[in-house]
């Protein structure tokens, strides 16, 4: 049973890992919506906001994936990693992604209060985030003939 909870673990840190991809994504793109509203704008001449500014789906989806998908995703991984029996050291630093998320929230917010040197630090955390997933995702790849990653390393010596 707890093997089972082990793979589940593998394809749900997979699937965060596909949800940092899209807040990267998502985020690049709202910011290109924005420049080319402000271009077509002053190409215009005039005050009126383009409707891709007005509606930007991209922010929206940044904002929908990281508030309610990603801390559901790191939660059902902190379940997973206490169902699963994995090592104490996967389980804190499971945890670890939770309060990097909080941080990732909070840093947010204080960009909202325009305290942009500071938000910046957002865009850094993500980067501890995708790293601490990745590494999370592949110590305890739960698929493969070989088991775990740690295994394979283990045995790649021999
Ligand atoms: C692990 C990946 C990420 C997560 C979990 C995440 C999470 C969040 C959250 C929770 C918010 C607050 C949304 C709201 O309350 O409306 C937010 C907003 C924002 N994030 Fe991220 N973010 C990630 C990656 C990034 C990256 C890589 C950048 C840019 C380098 C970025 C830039 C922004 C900006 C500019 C906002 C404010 C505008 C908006 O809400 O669209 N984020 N993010």
């Amino acid at each position: 049973m707890t093997a089972r909870f082990a793979k589940i673990y593998s394809v749900v840190g997979a699937l965060m890992l596909l949800e940092f991809l899209a807040q990267f994504y998502t985020i690049a793109s709202s910011g290109f919506t924005t420049v080319a509203g402000q271009i077509a704008n002053s190409a215009n001449g005039s005050e009126t906001r383009s409707a891709v500014q007005e509606v930007d789906l991209f922010a929206a989806a940044h904002a929908v994936i990281g508030v309610f998908i990603v801390p559901l995703t790191i939660l059902a991984l902190i379940a997973l990693s206490w169902l699963a029996r994995l090592p104490r050291r996967t389980r804190v630093l499971t945890s670890l992604l939770f309060l990097l998320w909080l941080f990732q929230f909070g840093l947010a917010f204080i960009g909202f209060a325009g305290i942009a040197p500071i938000a910046g630090l957002h865009g850094l955390n993500a980067l501890a985030l995708v790293g601490l997933g990745i590494y999370l995702v592949r110590r305890n790849w739960a698929f493969g003939g070989r088991g775990s990653a740690s295994t394979a390393t283990l045995t790649a010596g021999h």
